[in-house]
C-alpha cells in the first residue's frame, strides 16, 4: 500500500511512474513538525530496527548511526565523514524486527534540493529526517522487505537494461590519448586471453574538452578507428560532461546560445563555470527543448558506431564560477603585502578551496522548466538525472530498437530508468572495497541495478592484491570496469605479475555471464532487486541483520569477498546450510557443503567462492580456451551447479542482448533438473 502526502507547491520530479491519489494530512507513521526551513519528519527506533537504502552514500548496509544529505556533490575523497557523494536517493526502508504494534515501512521523499536523513546520528533512536517545504512524500507498507522494495520500483518504473555486451569486462583511464593508446590495451588483454569486450574514452579523445567533438589528430578516422575496434569485438566508450565550452565558432556552444538553451543567472546572463574546458555553459537540460537538443547531439558520435556513453561532471560541478573567482581574487589581491596572521592564511586558504562546488553558485543559476523559472540549488538533484534522460530519450529516436549504454555518475530516483552509474572517484584503498560492497544494495534497492565501482580505485596506486580482491567481488556487478585517475600506477590487469590469475578472474565472469545477465534481466523486468542484502532472504533470521558485508546475488547464492589486505579469507555467516563452490579458474572447481552457521573460509587471492542455497541451481558456461568477448559465450554450453538432495529448478532468462524486445515472462525458460544433472552437492568435481 502506498500513501502520497502531497506539501506546497511540489515541482514534478518525473521520479514516479505510478499514479498515486493524494492522501490528505499526514503519515501515521512519520510525525511531522515545520521549521523555518522547511518540513521535518521524525520517527522513534527501536532497538533493532534497521534502516536500509538512501542508495550512493558512505557507510554501511543498515544505515542506522550517521547523517546523509542528499545533496549531489562532486567531492572525490569518499571517507566515512561524508554526507554527501554524487547522488540523491530519497528512498529508505524501516524494518521492524519487533514490529507487532508498529510496521515497517518505506519512505520515499521526493524532493529534488537538499534533503537531510538523521539516521539516529543526533539521537540513537531518532529517525529525522529534514525537506524543503515543497515536497511529496510516499510512505509504503508492505509484507516483507522484498515486497516493500518491489512496491517502491513499481511507483518509480522499470530499471534501465543495458546490453549483454555491457556485463563483460571493461577498461578504462583517464589518459589514453590517442588511437595507440587505446589499441596497446586491447592488444595486450588479446595478448594475454583476458576477455575485453569495451574501451573507455576520458576526456582525453576530445578536442579541447569540447563536448560532441573528436580530437582531429589523435583520433583522425575516427569512425574507422570505432570501426576496427568492433571488429575485434572492442566497444569505445566516449564520457559526455555537462559544461559546454565557450568558445567562438564552436558549434554546440553558439547553437545553446542562439537558442537560449543554457541556465541562466537571474539578469538573464548565461551562468559562467569553469570544468575542465575551461569556462563553460550548462545546458538547461530541465527544460524540455533544450534537454531534446542537448540529446540529440549524442547522434553524431551514434552514427559513426558509438553505441555506450558515460555522462559526467553532471552534479553539476563547478570548479569555479567566474563571479566567485573574481571576488577570491579581489580579496587575495587586496591582502598580498599584508603579514597574515594565521586566521587570515586560513581564511585565504579556505576561501581558494571553496571555489570548487560553492553553495552561492548553485542558488546563483536558473532553469527555465517550460515556462517556470527555477533556482537550480531548489532543483540540484536531478542535473544528473535530466542529462541522462535527454541521451537515453534521444537514444529512443536515434536507435529505436537498440539498447545503447549508458551510464551517469550524478543521479536520482528515476533516472534508473535512463541509465545506470558508476559510483564515481574512489581511491585504490581496501576501505573503498568495502564501500563498494555496501553501496551495491543499497543503490539497487533504489532501482540503479546497472552500476559499479571503479575496479582497483580511481584515485592512488592500487597493488595486485587489491586489485585481485576487487576484481573477484566485481565479477557479480554488472558494470565490471577497471578505471584509474591520470597520474596513478597502471593498472590495467596485464601491467601484474599475476596475470594469469586475473585472467582466471575475468573468464569466471564469462563463465557466470549466463547466470549473472539473467539475474540482472529478470531483477530489471520483475521490479525486483539483483544484489540484495542478506537479510531480505532470510528475513526470519534476526542474525542476517547483523551481516554487512555479505550479499545475495541473483536468486541462486550468497557472496562473501574479501576485502582486507593480507587476510587468507573471512569469516562467513550461513543462514542455512549451504554449497560452497570455490573457483580457482572456470575450469577448476570444487563443491563443498557447510553447515548453517560462522565459518572460516580460506580463500586465496586468486579465488572466487560463492555459496548456492539449499534447492537452488544456477548455469554456468563452458568456455573455449580463446574467449575474447561476452559474444563468445555459448547460451548451449553450459553446466548446471546446483545443491539439492533431490532436484532443483532455475527460470532461465536469455535475450539477443541487444534490442528491446525482451523475452516475454511466459517464454522464460523454467528448467528442473535432478541431483544426477547437475555438478555440486557434496561432489567434488574438479574438471580439468
Ligand atoms: C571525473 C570522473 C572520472 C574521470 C575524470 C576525467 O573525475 O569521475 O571518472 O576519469 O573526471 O574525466
Amino acid at each position: 500500500m502506498i500513501q502520497k502526502y502531497v506539501y506546497g507547491n511540489p515541482i514534478e520530479t518525473g521520479a514516479v511512474v505510478q499514479e498515486v491519489s493524494k492522501s490528505e494530512g499526514s503519515s501515521v507513521l512519520l510525525h511531522l513538525s515545520e521549521t523555518d526551513e522547511g518540513l521535518e519528519f521524525s520517527c522513534r527506533m527501536n532497538e533493532n530496527d534497521v534502516v536500509y537504502g538512501l542508495g550512493e552514500q558512505v557507510r554501511g548496509i543498515n544505515k542506522r548511526g550517521f547523517s546523509y544529505i542528499s545533496y549531489a556533490a562532486d567531492d572525490p575523497v569518499h571517507t566515512e565523514n561524508k554526507h554527501s557523494l554524487y547522488g540523491g536517493h530519497n528512498f529508505l526502508i524501516l524494518y521492524r524486527q519487533d514490529g507487532a504494534e508498529q510496521t515497517s515501512f518505506g519512505v520515499f521523499v521526493d524532493d529534488p534540493g537538499k534533503v537531510v536523513f538523521d539516521v539516529g546520528e543526533t539521537k540513537r533512536d531518532l529517525l529525522k529526517i529534514r525537506t524543503g517545504k515543497d515536497c511529496v512524500v510516499y510512505v509504503i507498507e508492505g509484507d516483507s522487505l522484498k515486497d516493500l522494495a518491489k512496491q517502491f520500483r513499481a511507483l518509480t518504473g522499470q530499471s534501465y537494461i543495458a546490453p549483454k555486451w555491457a556485463f563483460g569486462y571493461q577498461q578504462s583511464r583517464w589518459g589514453y590519448l590517442n588511437k595507440s593508446d587505446v589499441k596497446t590495451v586491447v592488444e595486450n588483454h588479446r595478448r594475454e586471453g583476458i576477455p575485453l569486450e569495451a574501451v573507455y574514452l576520458d576526456i582525453d579523445y576530445m578536442e579541447n574538452y569540447k563536448d560532441f567533438t573528436v580530437d582531429p589528430e589523435r583520433f583522425s578516422d575516427f569512425p574507422e578507428f570505432v570501426g576496427e575496434m568492433k571488429e575485434q569485438g572492442i566497444h569505445l566508450v566516449p564520457i559526455i560532461d555537462a559544461g559546454v565550452k565557450i568558445e567562438r565558432g564552436y558549434r554546440v556552444y553558439e547553437e545553446g546560445v542562439r537558442e537560449h538553451y543554457f541556465c541562466r543567472e537571474e539578469n538573464g546572463e548565461n551562468f559562467v563555470g569553469a570544468v575542465w574546458p575551461g569556462k563553460v555553459h550548462f545546458p538547461d537540460v530541465l527544460n524540455t527543448k533544450a534537454r531534446a537538443w542537448f540529446g540529440g547531439k549524442y547522434r553524431w558520435l551514434i552514427e559513426q558506431g558509438i553505441d555506450g556513453f558515460w555522462n559526467d561532471m553532471n552534479e553539476p560541478a563547478i570548479f569555479y564560477s567566474e563571479k566567485n573567482l573574481k571576488k577570491v581574487l579581489h580579496e587575495i589581491s587586496s591582502i598580498q603585502d599584508d603579514n597574515l596572521d594565521l586566521n587570515e592564511f586560513f581564511h585565504m586558504q579556505e576561501i581558494v578551496e571553496g571555489l570548487c562546488n560553492h553553495p552561492q553558485d548553485y542558488q546563483s543559476f536558473y532553469h527555465d522548466m517550460d515556462g517556470v523559472t527555477v533556482c537550480h540549488d531548489k532543483v540540484h538533484n536531478l542535473y544528473g538525472f535530466y542529462m541522462t534522460r535527454a541521451a537515453a530519450e534521444a537514444f529512443e529516436e536515434i536507435v529505436p530498437d537498440q539498447r545503447i549504454l549508458l551510464f551517469s555518475r550524478s543521479s536520482y530516483i528515476g533516472m534508473h530508468r535512463y541509465g545506470g552509474i558508476w559510483t564515481g572517484d574512489n581511491e585504490s584503498w581496501w576501505s573503498h572495497l568495502l564501500l563498494s560492497i555496501h553501496q551495491m544494495p543499497s543503490l539497487n534497492l533504489c532501482g540503479i541495478l546497472y552500476t559499479g565501482s571503479d575496479l582497483g580505485g580511481f584515485g592512488s596506486d592500487v597493488t595486485e592484491d587489491l586489485l585481485l580482491r576487487w576484481m573477484a567481488f566485481a565479477v557479480f556487478t554488472p558494470l565490471m570496469r577497471n578505471h584509474a585517475a591520470a597520474g596513478t600506477r597502471m593498472q590495467e590487469a596485464y601491467q601484474f605479475d599475476a596475470v594469469e590469475s586475473f585472467r582466471n578472474l575475468v573468464r569466471i565472469r564469462y563463465a557466470l555471464l549466463p547466470y549473472l545477465y539473467s539475474e540482472y534481466m529478470k531483477a530489471a523486468l520483475s521490479d525486483e532487486m539483483y544484489i540484495r542484502p542478506v537479510s531480505f532472504d532470510y528475513p526470519k533470521d534476526r542474525h542476517t541483520f547483523l551481516v554487512e558485508d555479505q550479499l545475495m546475488v541473483g536468486e541462486s547464492i550468497m557472496i562473501a569477498p574479501v576485502y582486507t589486505q593480507n587476510a587468507g579469507g573471512r569469516y562467513v555467516y550461513l543462514p542455512e546450510e549451504m554449497m560452497l563452490v570455490r573457483l580457482r579458474s572456470d575450469r577448476k572447481r570444487t563443491y563443498q557443503v557447510l553447515a548453517g552457521g560462522h565459518h572460516y573460509i580460506d580463500v586465496a587471492l586468486d579465488e572466487v567462492v560463492f555459496f548456492v542455497k539449499k534447492n537452488r541451481m544456477l548455469p554456468f558456461a563452458v568456455l573455449g580456451d580463446d574467449v575474447k568477448t561476452t559474444q563468445d559465450v555459448s547460451p548451449d554450453r553450459l553446466v548446471w551447479i546446483g545443491f539439492t538432495d533431490d532436484w532443483a529448478e532455475y527460470t532461465l532468462y536469455d535475450d539477443d542482448g541487444i534490442s528491446r524486445r525482451y523475452t516475454p515472462k511466459e517464454e522464460w525458460k523454467m528448467i528442473r533438473l535432478s541431483k544426477g544433472e547437475m555438478e555440486g552437492v557434496s561432489a567434488d568435481a574438479s574438471i580439468v
